[in-house]
């Protein structure tokens, strides 16, 4: 390693995890505990800064589970009036994600559809600003097209854990898809499932 760098990165960088209240910690630990993957909340304020800085007013999750990133998201929507539509498959995880989205006193700025995302996403005809893909790796090819039909021109798709081997065809078929101006990152992400992954960021032209 360079003398120029921090040393122990890992150590020191969990430093600069972002605050946060008392039901995102508590989403955490049930996560922890029942091995629930969920983002963490270094990507958590990523999507948060991303969604705000985007001015995004329509949010579409892909993968809701216990409702921990959709709250992330929904906070943006505070500041930009915006709403998300989240799409889970299992109805015991959209049931609890209801309530924790009641909980953050969101229910206003987030709806969930119990289904599959890639067949509810070919009953969606409006637009989206901004679109958040974290269902299993192996739906992500499928979920491109739905997501270069339903993102306007501009808007950005950030899909969480390209690192995986499942993602693989999602990765090749992205980079080399026409709509899509597309950079990936493998980083050390504090308290995400895995704490090292590949993030996407896509640009919809
Ligand atoms: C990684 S978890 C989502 C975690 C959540 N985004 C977070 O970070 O708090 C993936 C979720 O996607 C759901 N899922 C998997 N495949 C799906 C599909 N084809 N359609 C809808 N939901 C799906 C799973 O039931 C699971 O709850």
């Amino acid at each position: 390693m360079s003398e120029y760098m921090i040393q122990h990165p890992e150590t020191y960088f969990n430093a600069f995890i972002p605050p946060r209240d008392s039901l995102l910690a508590e989403l955490e630990e049930q996560a922890r505990s029942e091995q629930i993957p969920i983002i963490g909340p270094v990507v958590g304020e990523l999507l948060f800064i991303l969604a705000a800085a985007a001015k995004a007013k329509r949010i579409l999750e892909l993968g809701t589970a216990i409702a921990y990133s959709t709250i992330w998201l929904a906070r943006a929507c505070e500041s930009t009036g915006g709403h998300v539509l989240t799409l889970e498959s299992n109805p015991d995880l959209a049931e609890r994600a209801k309530i924790n989205l009641h909980r953050a006193g969101l229910s206003q700025r987030a709806r969930i559809k119990v289904g599959d995302a890639i067949e509810e996403m070919a009953e969606i005809k409006e637009p989206f600003d901004f679109i958040f893909m974290d269902i299993d790796k192996q739906y992500y090819l499928s979920a491109l097209n739905p997501c270069s039909r339903l993102l306007k021109k501009g808007g950005l798709l950030i899909t969480d854990n390209t690192g995986f081997k499942d993602a693989d065809d999602f990765n090749q078929a992205i980079a080399a898809h026409s709509d899509w101006k597309v950079v990936q990152l493998y980083a050390f992400l504090p308290a995400h499932s895995p704490e090292k992954d590949g993030l996407c960021f896509a640009l919809r032209v």
